[in-house]
């Protein structure tokens, strides 16, 4: 199996793409220290897994609780081989309706929580060859209306990354991104049936991802299939980046004619 007897942390582990990389990770050998701020959901997901799981429960949004997250884990898994910082939230507000503790809030947990669990699990890494993967988001590589602080993390995350691949590559430590687009997990589910339907609207393929579609990627970036690959940011968002934002212009004299 593609990740027999490898040690791995995944944050925000309890749901969405979290849940789906453990379960992944898991099925195909690993074992996971899977962090969350959400007991219930550890909980859910010790009973569905069993030994294969150390729960941490965790607040990355607390700094302080960030390293003794990580120290815990190596300790009781025994090492590190994969280090995936997925856990993420944002916050919707324009620049002039957002207060600095929202901002900060925000910046806590999608970009220091990040670079303090990295930082605390270098030499662990070091010592397996291991690697990082962080849960980026094409909100890291272009605006979306009233996110700025979710737009910044996400893009101060993907310099992070570029970062830490150049510095620890001598080190044999890769570190990359996967971003995904609109994806159906409990974060966007969230949302009423016209927010999700404009959404999709927006993507060329026309649906959000699954989560496991999204934990795919994570997985492959860190196995060893990926061997070469680092300092990278995988985009899965079904078409969207690549589209300009421009209207479908055979589609909109259609529907003119249709309704002359
Ligand atoms: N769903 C999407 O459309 C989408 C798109 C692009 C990027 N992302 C990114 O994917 C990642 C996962 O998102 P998701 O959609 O699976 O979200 P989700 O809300 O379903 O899961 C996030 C998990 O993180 C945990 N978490 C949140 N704050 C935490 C904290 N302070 N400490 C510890 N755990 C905390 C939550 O309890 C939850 O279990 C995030 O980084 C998000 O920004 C999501």
């Amino acid at each position: 199996m593609e990740f027999e007897g490898k040690l791995a942390i995944v944050t925000g582990a309890a749901s969405g793409i979290g849940l789906a990389v453990t379960r992944l990770l898991v099925q195909r050998g690993a074992r996971v220290a899977a962090c969350d701020l959400a007991l219930d959901g550890l909980n859910a997901l010790s009973a569905e897994l069993g030994a294969a799981i150390v729960p941490l429960q965790a607040d990355l949004a607390e700094s302080a609780q960030v390293e003794p997250m990580v120290a815990e884990a190596i300790e009781k898994l025994g090492g590190l081989n994969i280090l995936i910082n997925n856990a993420g939230i944002g916050s919707l507000a324009r620049a002039t309706d957002l207060s600095f503790e929202e901002w900060r809030k925000v910046m806590a947990v999608d970009l220091d929580a990040v670079f303090l669990a990295s930082r605390a699990a270098m030499p662990a890494l070091a010592a397996t060859k291991g690697n990082i993967v962080c849960t980026g988001s094409i909100s890291g590589i272009a605006a979306d209306y009233s996110f700025p602080a979710y737009n910044a993390a996400k893009a101060g995350l993907l310099g992070l990354v570029r970062n830490l691949a150049i510095d620890y590559a001598r080190d044999d430590v890769r570190v990359n991104a996967v971003s995904p687009g609109y994806t159906a997990t409990p974060l966007t589910n969230r949302s009423s049936q016209a927010v999700r339907d404009a959404f999709i609207a927006a993507v060329p393929m026309r649906r959000p991802a699954a989560p496991e579609e999204i934990a795919e990627v994570i997985a492959f970036m860190a196995s060893d299939r990926a061997s070469y690959v680092t300092g990278q940011n995988f985009v899965a968002d079904g078409g969207i980046s690549a589209h300009t934002g421009q209207p479908d212009i055979i589609a909109l004299y259609k529907s003119a004619r249709q309704a002359s």
